[in-house]
């Protein structure tokens, strides 16, 4: 893992990288604005002695710089005022930019965190569609819509892969992919062992089968945004190169916003799609985030 670093990030920021896993990060959450605003909530919320701080990027999200409840299950939580999430993944619901009379699909949603996000910047109109292959992840989806009181969602339990069975042109898709997460070692350091180069590759494979899918299943003019808590430029930029340079019609476009540094144009040797510099890559030595990767895309048939 180190030696691939060595190649795509050089030594110095891979220094800084293996430095800045080893620190904590701080929890965050996200205000569900359907049940509560972020105000009475950070009132709410510090009353019990949290200590709260804005996050920058997100107007209803705090990071908790004191925690003096557990927030993993205070009454704010149970009744669905806010959801545990790093500031990298909130970003994702931010870039689709879903508007309430959209049809959107999440094509892996399970357990929500990015589903019940759409859902509240949707005002809990238009329509969702969440897919997740996994059937035991699929009662975690369910509790969360609920606890976050999403009404405008249903849920199937099938591989996205075959999205096309589905017979339905969308807007807007969400697909946050199954990944290493290399990019959570900084809240899960077994992650640091626990995938094999093989791994990589097996679901590289497994990623472009969904990309491709999802693509087909976009009306012209529709956006794709692809997202992995990964930093793996094989789990990333290389699936995109490949599976954009296969179909036609698709480009990536600017995200509105620069959260992260650009996407890679160059590595391992190869030279990558041009386009790919819009992409963005968040890292957690420079974003103080999780490792996290967005590529927006667009049909343009
Ligand atoms: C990164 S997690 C999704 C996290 C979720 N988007 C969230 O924000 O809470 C990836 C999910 O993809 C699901 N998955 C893996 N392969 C799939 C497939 N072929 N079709 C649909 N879902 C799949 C997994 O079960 C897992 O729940």
């Amino acid at each position: 893992m180190i030696e691939r670093y060595i190649q795509f990030l050089g030594l110095d920021e891979t220094l800084r990288l293996l430095e800045t896993n080893e620190r904590p990060l701080l929890p965050s959450i996200r205000v569900n604005t359907l049940k509560i605003s972020a105000s009475d909530l950070r009132k709410r919320l510090e009353k019990k002695g949290n200590e709260l701080e804005p996050i920058e990027w997100v107007p209803y999200g705090f990071n908790v710089v004191k925690e003096g409840s557990n927030l993993g299950s205070s009454h704010e939580f149970l009744q669905g005022y806010y959801y545990l999430q790093n500031v990298a993944s909130m970003l994702s619901a931010i870039i689709l930019d879903p508007k309430p009379n959209d049809t959107i699909i999440d094509m892996c949603a399970a357990p929500g965190s990015k589903s019940t996000h759409l859902a509240q910047l949707m005002g809990n109109e238009g329509t969702l569609i969440l897919i997740d292959k996994n059937q035991n992840r699929i009662p975690a989806l369910e509790v969360n819509l609920r606890r976050m009181g999403i009404i405008n969602s249903f849920v199937l339990n099938m591989d996205a892969v075959n999205l096309s069975e589905l017979n339905i042109k969308v807007e807007k898709i969400l697909l946050d992919a199954p990944c290493t997460g290399e990019g959570l070692i900084r809240q899960d350091p077994d992650r640091k062992r626990s995938k094999k180069m093989r791994d990589i590759e097996k679901l590289a494979l497994i990623q472009k089968k969904l990309l491709k899918s999802g693509l087909i299943a976009l009306k012209t003019g529709g956006k794709l945004l692809y997202c992995t808590c990964s930093i793996a430029p094989e789990e990333n930029e290389l699936v995109i190169n490949d599976v954009l340079n296969e179909l036609n019609n698709f480009a990536i476009i600017e995200i509105s916003e620069k959260y992260g540094v650009n996407g890679l144009t160059e590595v391992f040797g190869t030279y990558l799609r041009e386009d790919l510099k819009f992409s963005q890559r968040l890292y957690p030595y420079i974003h103080d985030t999780i490792g996290f990767y967005f590529c927006l895309i667009k049909s343009i048939k």
